[in-house]
């Protein structure tokens, strides 16, 4: 199998696996991360093949949809049944351990490759298509849309931040609105102005219809 066959194979197994998502972590997420991705890496550089494959597969175990993975399971039959070779598995594995969000203990990603594919995860969290995800992912998760009572906890450590059931709207405060000065690249840093400039605006019309804005 040639790299483009496996690249395809990859999305076909993704497909698969998230037939029954719809929280915003799903399919579409991963293709998108991996289009925005390859698109940083044409300005950025890195090795396409790794970064294609790290995005597709970057959420196939995650702690949200698989609480009970704790070893890429997905991920990793995957790559070894398609003869991926060791040292390309390590390289993808590596991407996917390091590049989520951890609160208050988040690191970049130590590759090249793994700045690009976090920095095209952050991109898809924020902006118009991140709001879109963080309401369906807070009701799928019981959420309040809001709940002004609740104070945005920006210190939060890996544990606290994945046990934590704020409201959809504080989520922007503790994660959404951090992730502009949190990416890697130049070419994200870029696109980042964009997005996090909508979220802004998008929460003075949210405030505004409330009435909680003072200048009307
Ligand atoms: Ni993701």
């Amino acid at each position: 199998m040639n790299n483009l066959e496996l690249i395809n194979k990859a999305d076909s197994f993704v497909k698969e696996l998230f037939k029954d998502e719809s929280s915003g972590h799903d399919y579409d997420h991963a293709l998108r991360v991996k289009e925005k991705a390859l698109y940083i890496q044409r300005f950025e550089g890195g090795d396409s093949f790794i970064i294609a494959l790290a995005s597709l597969l970057h959420d196939a175990d995650d702690y949200k949809l698989f609480p009970n993975h704790l070893h890429h399971e997905n991920a990793l039959s995957f790559l070894r049944d398609n003869g991926v070779s060791n040292d390309d598995i390590n390289k993808i594995i590596t991407i996917i351990d390091e590049l989520s969000f951890k609160g208050k203990n988040s690191k970049p990603c130590s590759t090249l490759e793994g700045k690009i594919v976090q920095d095209a995860d952050r991109l898809d969290a924020i902006g118009a298509i991140g709001i879109a995800r963080t309401f369906a992912y807070g009701g799928k998760k019981g959420r309040k849309l809001y709940d002004f009572t609740e104070r945005p906890n920006n210190d939060m450590s890996y544990e606290e931040y994945k046990n934590r059931n704020s409201a959809s709207l504080t989520h922007f405060y503790e994660k959404l609105l951090l992730l502009k000065d949190m990416m890697n690249t130049k070419t994200a840093k870029r696109m980042a102005i964009r997005r996090h400039k909508f979220m802004l605006l998008y929460l003075k019309e949210f405030l505004d219809e409330l009435n909680l804005n003072e200048d009307e």
